[in-house]
């Protein structure tokens, strides 16, 4: 009997499979030391959250996986291929399966929230049929619980609305990895768990594996199956929220006690 092709095919993965893997990368910038050996392995369908101070190198890192920076030292792969040596062609095509919601979380705004979300599907899936493209950013914008906002413009929508548009058009390409820089910046402490909470349930409906990078401590509790801590450059500690809460190495807790 044919076996049953999935459109999405994260069923015949293997779950223990590595999609991102860090090893020993430096990275500097002229006499500025900003990355200094780290190491760091995301398996299919894990949330992991890096938590460090401003100045880290934490944006650093995840320019580094979608190859918009090279490491100096050390590789960085994506599903096994090492970044740092994909021609033009690969790195696009690594960047449809690798979604990347920024720190500025930008929208154009000059189209609505509609187009703002058919720009991906057509620009980088190519997808031509309109009832696909209106199923699709329903989808995703329900997801969201944004369907009201459709064509709405993006100065019409609050700050916490407009990050849940970027998510929504991150999302929208079903990527494979989520890396979301700072999702919850600048936002209510309200709004900014609703923005964890759907971070946690777009991992839960499309088995995404993501890096989620924050000084947000409930974010990190909510969103993080597994949390790091990244001081002066190096990863110093992994674990879970609630083991490294009560870590006894004192400068890990003291991440804890500053925020919360
Ligand atoms: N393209 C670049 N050229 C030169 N220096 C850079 C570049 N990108 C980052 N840096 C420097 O690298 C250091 C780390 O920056 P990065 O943006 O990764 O920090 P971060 O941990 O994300 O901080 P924040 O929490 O404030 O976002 C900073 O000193 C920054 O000035
Ligand atoms: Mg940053």
């Amino acid at each position: 009997m044919a076996e049953q092709i999935h459109s999405n095919n994260v069923a015949k993965h293997n779950p223990d499979e590595v999609v991102v893997d860090i090893e020993h990368i430096s990275k500097s910038f002229g006499g500025n030391e900003v990355l200094r050996d780290i190491n760091l392995q995301v398996k299919r369908g894990e949330n992991v959250v890096v938590l460090g101070k401003s100045g880290q190198g934490k944006s650093v890192t995840i320019q580094c996986i979608v190859g918009l920076l090279n490491p100096d030292e050390g590789t960085v792969k994506v599903f096994g291929d090492v970044v740092a040596d994909m021609d033009d062609r690969e790195l696009k095509a690594l960047r449809t399966k690798v979604g990347f919601l920024f720190q500025s979380g930008a929208l154009y705004d000059s189209m609505t929230v509609r187009e703002n979300l058919e720009f991906p599907l057509t620009r980088v899936l190519k997808m031509r049929d309109q009832a696909e493209i209106d199923q699709r950013v329903e989808e995703v914008l329900d997801g969201v619980g944004l369907l009201d906002a459709v064509d709405k413009m993006p100065s019409d929508l609050s700050g916490g609305m407009r990050k849940r548009v970027g998510l929504a058009r991150t999302m929208i390409v079903k990527p494979e990895i989520m890396l979301y820089d700072e999702p919850t910046t600048g936002l209510d402490p309200i709004t900014s768990r609703e923005i964890s909470e759907l971070i946690l349930n777009m991992q839960k409906k499309y088995k995404t594996s993501s890096i989620i990078i924050t000084h947000d401590m409930e974010c990190a509790k909510i969103t993080g199956d597994r949390v790091v801590i990244m001081n002066d450059g190096r990863y110093i500690a992994e674990g879970s929220f609630d083991e490294l809460q009560n870590s006894d190495n004192e400068l890990v807790r003291s991440f804890f006690n500053e925020t919360t």
